[in-house]
């Protein structure tokens, strides 16, 4: 079985996916984390992220000690990202990774922007996880208060707007709902309840 699992950020699509994985024994990619690791490798080597070719050359010279890197979790990194993932030849790199990872038995849960489309289209299962963008910024502000980090509501805000307005505008493989995946909407529900709600969903596709 694979499961696909899209939606913006902090839409609580990170955690359903381990969970699925860890609830039906499946693989998990979390595909965030390859965007992730190349923007850190060129921002780190100086290098210039709006270079489609050149971001290409570094997405096909991944190496998975990349991913292994202290600082791909952050805000920054996930600004990185989503300034690389606009460039096709980034995507392209990506694609055989993905689908190798997602055909391999028992299967997977993979989670990103673009896997119920473009990655995995024909997964059993998609779901397509959303929530409000200011309930959405208030859970990143809540993560780095419970850090012991400084977080401003007011910024936080405006940068997942800014990243939702990035990712779903792009030209190569934007963030869109796939016709056949079920929405799920977490602004109203705590962490078990989205979980449950997502394996409702599972469990409705496997009958
Ligand atoms: O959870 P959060 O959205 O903060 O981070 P993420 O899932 O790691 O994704 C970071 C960025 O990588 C996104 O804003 C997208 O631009 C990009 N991305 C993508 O284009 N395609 C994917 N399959 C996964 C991530």
């Amino acid at each position: 079985m694979i499961i696909a699992i899209d939606g913006p950020a902090a839409a609580g699509k990170g955690t359903i996916a381990l969970r699925l994985a860890e609830h039906y024994r499946l693989n998990h990619l979390d595909t965030g984390l390859l965007y992730r690791a190349i923007g850190r490798k060129m921002a780190d080597a100086g290098l210039d992220l709006d270079d489609a070719d050149l971001a290409g050359t570094v997405a096909r010279a991944l190496d998975p000690a990349d991913l292994g890197h202290a600082d791909l979790r952050g805000r920054e990194a996930g600004e990185l990202a989503s300034r690389v993932a606009i460039h096709p030849p980034v995507r392209a790199a990506l694609i055989d990774f993905q689908r190798d990872f997602a055909a391999r038995p028992p299967g997977a849960v993979l989670d990103g922007r673009d896997i119920g489309t473009a990655i995995c289209p024909g997964a059993e299962v998609k779901i397509f996880v959303t929530a409000s963008p200011e309930v959405r910024a208030r859970r990143r502000s809540d993560e780095l208060i419970a850090k012991g980090r400084e977080a401003a509501y007011e910024r936080i805000l405006a940068e997942i707007r800014e990243r939702d307005a990035r990712d779903s505008g792009r030209a190569a493989a934007p963030l869109q709902m796939a016709p056949d995946a079920a929405l799920l909407d977490t602004s109203d529900l705590g962490i078990d309840e989205a979980f449950r709600a997502a394996m409702a969903i599972v469990e409705a596709k496997r009958r």
